[in-house]
């Protein structure tokens, strides 16, 4: 009797550890993006300090070459396609100092926005960093690309800790205050994502349909975005940025896109709002 009872009990513990790790397995979720409807319309450029008009000139010489044969449009489409090569290490571990300085061109970025800058093994790449790399060429320097926060680029810049920020970087007139921008290299959107089981956008039809039920939606709904990003702004509101948000419902903020995406799947907040085509690659590395 002792023994049946002992091996009932084994099996029960048995089937609870097997139930446990079925159900953590099932926890994450795979995700959708909203890639037609576009929340805001954004244009990216290069962030450079107010007084390098030498970089800034170069930097837009450098543009229009790349738009008048093509190459732009070549670069962007190889890394939306996945058919780019390129990839860059740093030749030293840390940002130059001292005479060396001059030798470099130091980027400033936040490589955790794919297709336009992240990491391949420990190589850089991106349609950014490719153009980094073509910079650096021009100007005769060797390229250092310093990853850092987003929230940290346009500081970076400004104090001359980098000479220019290429982090797929919204042209906007508060951040105009503070840096200068070279001429706009491509268009974005910021876009909803959500789980794919989720049913409060399900019969949006519309960039204005979803802002109305982002409108309707109270302090219990959580919108994850990037730290210092239109994403955040847009969600969040900022005078500055001429974006009202939704005060209504919760905004938080995270490090890169990526993580709010793995929060997203993990039920741990209800959307995320990014720029267009880092979510579509973020939201199908995520669901792998
Ligand atoms: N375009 C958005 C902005 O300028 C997001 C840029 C994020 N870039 C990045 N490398 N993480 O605010």
């Amino acid at each position: 009797m002792k023994k049946t009872l002992s091996i009932i009990l084994c099996l029960a513990m048995l089937l609870t550890t097997v139930a446990v790790f079925a159900s953590c397995g099932d926890t994450k979720s795979k995700v959708k993006v909203f890639t037609e409807y576009e929340l805001t319309a954004e244009k990216y450029a290069f962030a450079v300090a107010k007084e390098n008009t030498a970089l800034k000139d170069a930097a837009n010489e450098l543009l229009a070459e790349l738009k008048a044969n093509g190459e732009l449009e070549k670069i962007i489409n190889s890394f939306f396609d996945g058919s780019a090569t390129f990839a860059y290490e740093n030749p030293i571990a840390n940002p130059p100092t001292g005479d060396a300085r001059d030798d470099y061109l130091v980027v400033a970025t936040n490589a955790y926005f794919p297709p336009f800058e992240y990491y391949e093994g420990v190589k850089l790449t991106g349609v950014d960093m490719k153009i980094a790399s073509l910079l650096a060429e021009k100007l005769d320097k060797t390229l250092y690309i310093y990853d850092m926060e987003f929230d940290s680029v346009i500081t970076s810049v400004k104090e001359g800790m980098a000479d220019i920020g290429m982090a797929g970087m919204t042209v906007n007139e508060e951040r105009l205050k503070t840096i200068d921008f070279t001429t706009e290299y491509y268009e974005s959107a910021q876009v909803l994502i959500v789980r794919e089981d989720d049913t409060v956008f399900a019969d949006c039809k519309s960039a204005d349909d979803i802002t109305a039920k982002l409108s309707a939606q109270a302090k219990t709904f959580t919108v994850g975005t990037q730290n210092g990003t239109t994403g955040y702004m847009f969600t969040a509101g900022d005078e500055g940025f001429g974006y009202d948000g939704f005060k209504n419902l919760t905004t938080k903020g995270y490090t890169t896109g990526a993580l709010a995406v793995l929060d997203l799947a993990n039920g741990v907040v209800d959307a995320v709002i990014i720029d267009k085509q880092p979510a579509i690659m973020i939201a199908e590395s995520t669901n792998k």
